[in-house]
């Protein structure tokens, strides 16, 4: 059963409506968000599972089991996939806000994984019961419309993101708090089907949902994570009205944003620091400071333009140096050079405080090692990033090529331990990113992390 939150505070009669105190306290919350610059896959899970121990709250708030977060401690990885990246530290709780998407099945079995780990999730876990559900049809439906859309498919995880997030436009979607009441689940289903879901299962080829089945696994699914089931906003709320600090994390990236990226090779949710207040129901301003997680390069998986691509021996020599395998699909990565254009564009959607660099050390060994600084299209030269795929068609970058270093980063735990070509490359990448490192990462480890003085994650980082 559903149990109201606990009255938190009741202000008396005749107190002021604002409390100065409060006022103050939304300007100074110590809040963090970290978020992807580029198309996903840039290390976000090492560089919140690092800053997690300076935050109570982990707020993951948008994708679902597309994503796929790797941390790597005590010479273990681990894979997690719905669940923040804080779930490992010690007093930490995690929430899992409204606008993520949740595979129940899925998600148990990340569950099973860390309780086995020894990891207490039920006491530093919650899921937002506004978070929608992925049913079994909705990963049929995604495979079979990327079956239909053949050579111009998306090349999505076939997780059932898609799918799932068109229901809740729809508003027959299922959500996590529907679970308790199959009932409700049967009849929601029954009405999508009615409303058209049949129709386009049937086109598609693919089997229509028994309601009644889902009905039975909504009970099996609400036994198992009811107990992690509740309202998450209104815990984020009560941690801002404590100044308890929050990081907000990312999934996917900016490229892949359902409005901002390279539609319609995007994912379904919206990846920026905008979908933070969104996605998660709290003000705007409770985000303070923004950083965006990029590649010393850059990679892509799935379809969609990528003008830094490098498709030759460099970036097989990327791949197999970054070890650039998807962490959902294990899909090899498209692999190419650092763009500075859609870097540039990154730092401006999400008003970027500082960049966290990652697989620095990836760079190592190659002789030169370029940065595309413009795209040339039909002629002209452009800092902008085209609003269409045809447009991308015709782009062509602009590159800036460095001396590249030999000398290996293991043990690099400052800037000045750099090689200097390499410190040349990163101020070049900061100028023409407009934006300054605030991170570096030079391996997968926690220690093989560099944090500048300067840096807005200095205070964070003692
Ligand atoms: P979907 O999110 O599964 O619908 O996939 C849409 C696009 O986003 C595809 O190009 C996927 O490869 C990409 N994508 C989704 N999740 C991730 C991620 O976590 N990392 C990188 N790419 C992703």
């Amino acid at each position: 059963m559903y149990t109201a939150p606990p009255i938190q505070c009741i202000p008396p009669v005749g107190a002021p409506r604002l409390p100065a105190l409060f006022l103050l306290g939304a300007y100074v919350m110590p809040n963090l968000a970290v978020i992807g610059a580029q198309w996903g896959d840039e290390g976000k899970g090492k560089v919140v599972d690092l800053l997690a121990p300076h935050f109570s709250v982990v707020a993951r708030y948008q994708g679902g089991p597309n994503a796929g977060h790797t941390v790597v401690f005590g010479g273990k990885s681990h894979a997690l996939h719905h669940i923040p990246s804080g779930i490992f530290r010690d007093g930490v709780r995690n929430l899992v806000g409204a606008g993520t998407l949740v595979d129940p099945d899925a998600l148990l079995g990340e569950l099973a994984k860390l309780r086995d780990e020894g990891v207490p999730v039920e006491s530093r876990l919650l899921l937002s019961a506004r978070a929608h559900v992925i049913m079994p049809f909705h990963r049929d439906l995604d495979a079979a419309l990327e079956g239909r859309l053949a050579g111009a498919a998306i090349g999505t995880t076939k997780r059932g993101i898609g799918p799932a997030y068109s229901a809740k436009s729809q508003r027959w979607g299922v959500r996590l708090a529907d679970l308790e009441t199959p009932d409700d689940v049967a009849a929601r289903v029954e009405q999508a089907l009615g409303a058209g879901l049949a129709q386009q299962l049937q086109a598609l080829g693919a089997a229509a949902p028994d309601p009644r089945e889902s009905a039975r696994l909504a009970e099996r699914w609400w036994a198992e994570l009811g107990p992690l089931v509740g309202d998450v906003t209104e815990e984020l709320h009560q941690a801002i009205a404590d100044r308890r600090s929050i990081l907000f994390e990312g999934a996917q990236g900016t490229m892949l944003d359902i409005d901002h990226g390279t539609y319609p090779f995007v994912t379904s949710s919206s990846t920026i620091a905008g979908g933070i207040p969104a996605s998660l129901g709290v003000p705007p301003r409770a985000v303070e400071t923004v950083v965006g997680v990029a590649k010393a390069y850059a990679t892509r998986v799935g379809a969609g333009p990528f003008p830094t691509e490098d498709k030759g021996a460099t970036g097989d020599q990327l791949r197999e140096a970054g070890r650039e395998y998807g962490t959902t699909t294990g899909r090899p990565r498209r692999c190419g050079w650092f763009d500075a254009v859609a870097m540039r564009y990154a730092v401006r959607v999400n008003g970027l405080d500082a960049i966290t660099l990652t697989k620095f050390d990836v760079l190592t060994g190659l002789p030169t090692v370029k940065i595309a600084t413009a795209y040339e299209i039909d002629g002209g030269r452009t800092t902008s990033v085209p609003p269409t795929v045809r447009a991308y068609d015709r782009v062509r970058p602009v590159y800036e090529e460095l001396p590249g270093w030999s000398e290996s980063l293991d043990g690099v735990r400052s800037l000045a331990d750099l090689p200097r070509n390499a410190r040349a490359y990163l101020a070049r990448l900061e100028e023409l990113s407009e934006c300054p490192v605030g991170l570096l990462s030079v391996g997968a480890d926690r220690a093989a992390t560099v944090i500048p003085a300067g840096s807005v994650l200095e205070r964070w980082s003692k």
